[in-house]
């Protein structure tokens, strides 16, 4: 029996691209692993109104971890028109099944690594090394939304908040509310995995990234957690910022931050510039990772556009492989691929359309299989 069993999840687009440099890499790896298809996609919530098919969750349940190529999503009223003609109008809701697949599994940590490889043409500036710590589960994205506004939710909110004095002459189908929840729990844990990756890899400082001056509640108790945890760790020091200073502060000075933490719509934000100062979304991975578990992903989309043309950057797709192998423990083999990768990108040889060459996702792939021990 192999010594992991990986839920192999290619999804929809160009996830099916990447995830076939993905496995050509990982067999010259010789990863000991069983590699488990499962069932995500687009085509599902089509033809079943579940783009996250029960049956994938049970695979999950039975895996070591999961890799995540890229899905399609679209707005509702498209989503409703491309259903199977039987399925339609029975107020099935699409939601992103990689939210609900962090949700589900309570994969808290959203780790996403932003490191400027020698010698990549699309590089901002030199040097840069951030990694973002985005709480998964919680904050805008934890889906406690409503849409019409409900009157007993309008009635609460109004007893307790001044505030919604503003919005009594507006009808509950003219009113939309998404909450943003941030609970003290899953505030400490994302921001001690932070605390504990600044100290495993030597950064100096952990930037807590909010917006505690207006957004009162939430952001404060980001800031009050982050103090505490912060005071374990002496060696390190928090700055505070606020996101949308945060924002211009790193294309001024990126190389003066590291470790950031943050909630998750602001983390959703923060880590695409950061992937666009090291090169854009072809080179930004992600860890979805809780206790026990995890999913690993390329934070880029499905590109539609480009599906079947293996066309892409597959370097997104092969640093979330590398994710993968650090979680593992597979520590030689995270660090082989990853010297492979810079080998490739430094000697500029092969490269795909994004860094201005005319080679294939494939051809990427076989590159750094070729730079592998
Ligand atoms: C990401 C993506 C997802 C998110 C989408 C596809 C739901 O933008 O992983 O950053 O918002 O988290
Ligand atoms: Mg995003």
């Amino acid at each position: 029996m192999a010594k992991y069993r990986i839920a192999w999840m290619p999804g929809d687009g160009v996830g099916v691209d990447v995830m076939d440099a993905a496995r050509i890499v990982l067999d010259k790896l010789t990863l000991d692993a069983e590699f488990v298809h499962a069932d995500i996609g687009w085509e599902f919530w089509c033809q079943e109104g579940d783009p996250l098919p029960e049956r994938t969750i049970s695979i999950l349940e039975s895996c070591t971890c999961g890799l995540f190529g890229a899905i399609t999503s679209k707005p509702i009223d498209e989503a409703e028109r491309e259903l199977h003609p039987d399925l339609q109008n029975r107020g099935l809701v699409y939601r992103s099944p990689i939210v609900r697949l962090r949700q589900h599994f309570d994969l808290y940590t959203n780790l996403r690594p932003c490191k400027a490889f020698k010698g990549n043409p699309l590089n901002y500036k030199d040097d840069i090394d951030l990694v973002v710590f985005r709480e998964n589960t919680e904050g805008l994205y934890a889906g406690v939304e409503f849409y019409p506004l409900p009157d007993e939710v309008r009635q609460a909110l109004t007893m307790h908040s001044g505030a919604m004095a503003r919005f009594e002459s507006t009808s509950g189908d003219d009113i939309a509310l998404s909450t943003r929840i941030i609970t003290r729990a899953g505030a400490r844990r994302i921001i001690r995995k932070a605390f504990e990756y600044a100290r495993d890899f030597d950064y100096p400082t952990v930037t807590l990234v909010e917006k505690p001056n207006v957004l009162r509640a939430t952001g404060g108790l980001m800031r009050s957690a982050a103090r505490e945890i912060g005071s374990d760790f002496p060696g390190i020091e928090l700055w505070e910022t606020n996101i949308d200073a945060q924002m211009m502060w790193l294309l001024k000075n990126p190389q003066e931050y590291g470790v950031m933490v943050t909630s998750n719509m602001f983390g959703d934000i923060l880590s695409d510039l950061a992937a666009q100062l090291v090169g854009g979304l072809g080179f930004a991975s992600s860890g979805n990772i809780g206790d026990h578990f995890a999913v690993f992903e390329p934070t880029h989309g499905s590109a539609p556009k480009y599906a079947g043309q293996y066309k892409v950057n597959p370097i997104a797709m092969l640093m979330a492989c590398k994710l993968m192998l650090d979680w593992l423990g597979e520590q030689a083999k995270a660090e082989a691929l990853e010297a492979a990768l810079s080998a490739v990108i430094l000697e500029g040889r092969v490269r795909t359309y994004d860094m201005g060459g005319d080679n294939t996702t494939l051809e990427m792939a076989q590159a750094v299989v070729d730079h592998l021990p």
